[in-house]
């Protein structure tokens, strides 16, 4: 048996940060998982990145990917297709919302954010405006680690050295309460950089309709929506949704980009997709994309290897099955705003916790300096780590993230549980998180003492 942590120095893996041991996750069932020394973890974080939606050792997705590994694993899409592949694009598109009518399935999340900025370009190649290229996106988002979506999210924090490698992309400011809670600013914002681009060169407006891990569960106020569907009817750009994480239910809606005032025109999902059972992601698009290239060329640029094969797509099948025939997105859908209140229950009154917010399963907790209850929380302080840490100590695994330095956003915690977890386990981890933030937030609390916060132009803590 491996010991129950690895650090860097006894490892052959190069892990995102050496300086952190790793601990070592040996099993899972339900939404329990397992470290090597037999120390048990609820999962409030649906394997860490959102992605196990149906919990741990689901023995249906195992029985179907069995199945389909024995008949015929992998056949590269290029030149042949599978019945799997057929099925779960139709049945994705049973599930989309109206008007998508074509799918394209990739590996990853990433992967299917660049396939998506792709079939914009393409969509304008096809009708003859080759002039269509740019792509604004708000700042403050992720849309994966690759060159292309990287750039994307607008962050330099998170670009670290690989700036000079990243394609040029323009930015709005994200409408935050700090910032913009109206959506004002980020519509006068759009209206400049149009300006400035020249709208007839934009190829695709590119979001996450309600944020995962950059902003935890954060959503752009309506008015924001109604002024970009307005500027889309226009100028004649397409809305692109970055829906990994949002997709195939986590919201309580199969997608949510259906419920916002402004229809995407393109949508990429992954995560809830393979359940974390397979890597599968898929790029929907909207009748009018894929009848440009149908009444165009007729062709689309090649994926990866793995696109669309039988392996992960019978996952795909049996993940979309086990949703449908549980209920599970309703259940989400009925339970998320018990869910919301509980979490705000129990956090109330906590000095460092400015706002708990989400819809369904996909909730986020912003946290502030409580000497002016505004500022970011001091980046050096390592709020979000500790959080991490505190609640893992309690069994529970959570992330936070902190990224402070891009100045729009402070310390932050995400909770997104597995859509089966029970109403027991659910309050098993609200009580483990709230225990934990308490704790940290009393630390937080002591260290501070009365000194006033440092400000930034953000409004954060320097
Ligand atoms: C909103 C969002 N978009 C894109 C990605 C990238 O997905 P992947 O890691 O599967 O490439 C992620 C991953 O966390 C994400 O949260």
């Amino acid at each position: 048996m491996p010991p129950a942590r690895i650090d860097s120095e006894r490892s052959h893996v190069l892990p995102l940060e050496l300086a952190r041991p790793m601990p070592v996750i040996v099993r899972g069932q339900g939404v329990w998982v397992e470290d090597a020394g037999g120390d048990r973890y609820l999962d409030a974080m649906s394997g860490g990145s959102m992605a196990a939606t149906l919990g741990h050792g689901r023995r249906d997705i195992i029985e179907a990917a069995t199945a389909q590994a024995q008949r015929l694993a992998y056949a590269h899409h290029e030149r042949l297709t599978n019945p799997a592949q057929e099925r779960l694009a139709s049945e994705l598109l049973d599930v989309a919302p109206e008007g998508f009518t074509r799918v394209r399935f990739t590996v990853a999340g990433a992967d299917a954010n660049e396939l998506a900025v792709q079939l914009a370009r393409s969509y304008h190649i096809e009708r003859d405006e080759p002039d269509r290229w740019q792509v604004i996106s708000p700042a403050q988002s992720y849309h994966g680690p690759t060159m292309e979506t990287l750039a994307l999210t607008g962050r330099p924090g998170l670009h670290g050295p690989f700036g000079p490698y990243l394609p040029h992309h323009v930015h709005i400011p994200p409408s935050t309460w700090r910032l913009d809670p109206t959506g004002d600013a980020a519509l006068d914002a759009l209206d400049r950089v149009l300006d400035e681009a020249d709208p007839s060169t934009v190829s695709a407006f590119f979001c996450e309709p309600v944020s995962a891990a950059s902003l935890p569960a954060y959503a752009p106020p309506t008015r924001f929506w109604k002024g970009l569907a307005e500027r889309r009817e226009r100028h004649g750009f397409l809305v692109c949704f970055d829906e990994i994480v949002t997709g195939v239910g986590r919201t309580g809606d199969w997608f949510v980009g259906a419920t916002t005032a402004c229809q995407p025109d393109i949508i990429a999902t992954a995560k809830g997709l393979g359940a974390g059972y397979a890597a599968i992601g898929a790029v929907l698009v909207r009748d009018q994309v894929y009848e440009a290239i149908s009444q165009g060329s007729r062709r689309f640029p090649m994926g990866h290897s793995w696109d669309g094969a039988p392996l992960s797509c019978a996952v795909g099948l049996a993940v979309l099955h086990a949703l449908r025939s549980e209920g599970l997105v309703d259940r989400v859908h009925e339970r998320g705003p018990r869910l919301l209140d509980e979490l705000r229950v129990a956090l109330d009154g906590l000095p460092i916790v400015h706002e708990v917010r989400g819809r369904g399963f996909l909730l986020g907790i912003e946290l502030i300096d409580p000497r002016d209850r505004r500022s970011f929380l001091p980046p050096e302080l390592g709020v979000a780590g500790r959080i991490d840490a505190a609640a893992f100590e309690r069994g529970l695994i959570t992330l936070s993230t902190q990224p402070t330095r891009d100045g729009y956003a402070g310390d932050q915690t995400l909770f997104a549980p597995p859509f089966v977890t029970s109403d027991q386990e659910l309050e098993e981890m609200v009580a483990r998180l709230a225990d934990a933030l308490r704790s940290v937030s009393a630390e937080v609390e002591a260290e501070l003492g009365a000194a006033p916060p440092a400000r930034t132009s953000a409004g954060g803590a320097a």
